[in-house]
């Protein structure tokens, strides 16, 4: 299942996201933000348990966060940023980190680094990564975590390209997307278009 994210906010900042004309400090900002808000829709189907609460007027029942521990699984570099955001708003989800270049010549993801939660089995897993491109760099991060008995797992992506939400839909059927918009096609580099350049090297100033 594939859910865009069209607030009128998110697409809006996404726009800015878009121009080449942004610079690294705003890029952060609004990656930031787009990641934050789009959290709120990923995060719709969390199961709630009524509490009891003492109010300073009555006790009476609240709903509460129940159900599955999260994780939040940031692909290196650039999903760090998404990370980092979703994190403010979910504080006591625990955080991995999957390291994936890819290879410029091949487009192939090459995993380079590996820390996860030791209970990854047993949490709601939300992957993350601005960019899905081929989906070879997402499809290996779900690999690697499915293989670690990952069960619940949604893929949280800015922008995507079909090319890469139906390689995603074809290897881990059981896996949902979210992004904020799926544009064109990919280019012969494998860069998405009309996209908004390489992710890392906007969000961290490299070339
Ligand atoms: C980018 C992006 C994704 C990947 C998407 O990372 O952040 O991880 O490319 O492409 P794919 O869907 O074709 O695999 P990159 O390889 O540039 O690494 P970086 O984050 O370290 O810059
Ligand atoms: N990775 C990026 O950072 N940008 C793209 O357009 C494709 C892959």
């Amino acid at each position: 299942m594939v859910t865009v994210v069209t607030h009128p906010l998110v697409q809006h900042k996404l726009t800015l996201l878009r121009d080449e004309n942004t610079g690294v400090k705003d890029f952060r900002e609004l990656a930031s933000e787009i990641a934050t808000l789009m959290a709120y829709e990923a995060t719709r189907d969390l199961e709630l348990q009524d509490v009891t609460v003492q109010t300073p007027i009555t006790s009476a029942e609240f709903p509460m966060l129940s159900g599955k521990k999260l994780a939040l699984i940031a692909i290196l570099r650039a999903g760090l940023i998404m990370a980092d955001a979703i994190v403010k708003l979910i504080p006591a989800a625990k955080v991995g980190h999957i390291g994936l270049y890819r290879d410029p010549e091949t487009l192939k993801p090459v995993e380079y680094y590996v820390k996860l939660p030791q209970d990854i089995s047993e949490r709601r897993i939300f992957v993350l990564d601005p960019m899905l491109a081929t989906g070879g760099s997402a499809i290996d991060a779900i690999r690697t975590l499915q293989a670690r008995g990952a069960q619940s797992i949604k893929l949280m992506s800015i922008l995507a390209a079909p090319e890469g939400i139906r390689a995603v839909e074809e290897a881990c059927p059981d896996v949902e997307i979210v992004v904020a918009a799926i544009d064109s096609h990919l280019n012969d580099h494998g860069y998405i278009v009309p996209g908004l350049g390489d992710a890392g090297d906007r969000i961290y100033g490299t070339k």
